[in-house]
């Protein structure tokens, strides 16, 4: 079976190697084209169904996944649909955008895992930024206290998840926190902003420096997982949950990384962060495992590289942070990385054919691996943080 899947996927990336995207304007014009007919398939499909539904990726029969608003990815439809609308400016998005948002609404009282930031910052917050709707204020400073709830003082960190639930009680764990919560810091920065209670701002500080001290390699690499003893702030463990082991490098992880510290520096100026991104961008930008089209596979250590899955999710959220790193250091070819990213995902290899892939615009993303949980599908923060990234690029184009 996995000879089967591996030939297959073999086959499909060579099949593909030789087809481009288009170049410069047009490119920009052709991916917004594209996302307004994949969004205009998939939000039919939710308009007649008279319920507001989430896609989030495909099943095994291509049939299109729906999540409940408590799954962590609930917030990147929404947001696509705002920067669908950011994109073109066309009105017909406007109602979609607020009312998959809105839908989301609860979820600024959820405090049983941290990933808050991404639902309601990536719903929310975007929408705030692309139109001014105050009362999205509130929701983001609500979101915002209840993430806080997770901080541990004496570690200094947000706890990511439970350790008494689900699987992960299975792991040992006291305090885990995963490197993804790197990206649920820019709805704290937000809510100071919003609030003027600095002690949002000052747990995102607080998490940025404890992860830089515990959660990188001497190469930049980071763990996915370090757990803490949150009485003592001790590092217990440092592991994996969706890399292929605890030493590895997982793609989407660096992603994060790289994504986060950019953030941060975006919201504090401290050149420490901007350091770290830079270092983390050396890592995955030197390393011998990452393909000439720059797409990673799932982990830069996957055991049967060349023949492992890509992870078009963690290209699409490098190339995004590389956009906006650009506009912070100039000279370094940052952009220029981005775009070759960005030529690849746009390209036949990694973006679908309308009406296909379950209507998501690209395709061999993977969640986890070790979980055998979507493996080379679609995926709704590919998506995202692929058209965030191309919003990025036409702003700078535009300059
Ligand atoms: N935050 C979970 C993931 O990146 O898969």
């Amino acid at each position: 079976m996995k000879k089967i899947f591996l030939s297959a996927l073999a086959i499909s990336l060579l099949s593909v190697s030789c087809k481009k995207a288009p170049e410069g304007n047009s490119f920009i014009a052709d991916n917004i084209a594209n996302a307004v007919a994949q969004h205009t398939l998939q939000t039919d499909i939710i308009e007649k169904s008279g319920k507001i539904l989430n896609p989030k990726t495909i099943d095994k029969n291509g049939n299109i996944v729906y999540i409940p608003i408590d799954d962590w990815t609930s917030g990147f439809f929404p947001g696509s649909i705002w920067l669908t609308y950011e994109l073109t400016k066309d009105n017909k998005w406007l109602p979609l955008a607020e009312k998959y948002t809105e839908s989301l609404d609860s979820v600024k009282h959820l405090k049983w895992h941290h990933d808050v930031g991404f639902m309601i910052g990536c719903s929310y917050l975007t929408g705030l930024r692309v139109t001014n709707r105050p009362e999205y204020k509130d929701v983001i400073v609500e979101a915002a206290k209840s993430l806080s709830t997770r901080f541990r003082p004496n570690a200094g960190v947000i706890q990511s998840w439970d350790a008494d639930k689900g699987w992960q009680s299975q792991r040992g764990w006291k305090c885990p926190v995963i490197i993804d919560n790197m990206m649920n810091l820019e709805l704290l920065f937000e809510a100071t902003k919003f609030s003027g209670d600095s002690s949002f701002h000052n747990i995102a500080v607080s998490h940025a420096d404890v992860t830089m001290k515990h959660q990188f390699r001497p190469d930049f690499s980071c763990y996915h997982v370090v757990d803490f003893d949150p009485e003592t702030g001790e590092v217990r463990k440092r592991q994996t949950a969706q890399g292929y082991s605890d030493e590895s490098a997982w793609a989407r992880g660096q992603a994060w990384a790289l994504y986060g510290y950019t953030t941060c520096y975006r919201y504090t100026q401290d050149k420490k962060y901007l350091d770290q991104a830079e270092n983390v961008y050396r890592f995955i930008f030197n390393n011998k495992n990452l393909p000439e089209d720059l797409v990673p596979y799932w982990d830069f250590d996957a055991p049967n590289i060349p023949n492992e899955p890509r992870d078009a999710s963690a290209a699409a959220a490098i190339a995004s942070a590389l956009y906006e790193l650009s506009t912070y250091i100039s000279d370094k070819g940052y952009k220029e990385t981005a775009d070759k990213i960005m030529n690849s995902l746009g390209s036949e290899n990694y973006r679908a054919k309308v009406g296909t892939n379950g209507n998501f615009i690209l395709m061999h993303s993977v969640g986890s691996i070790p979980h055998n949980s979507e493996i080379d599908v679609p995926l709704n923060y590919a998506d995202y943080y692929f058209l965030e990234a191309l919003k990025r690029k036409k702003d700078l184009e535009q300059k």
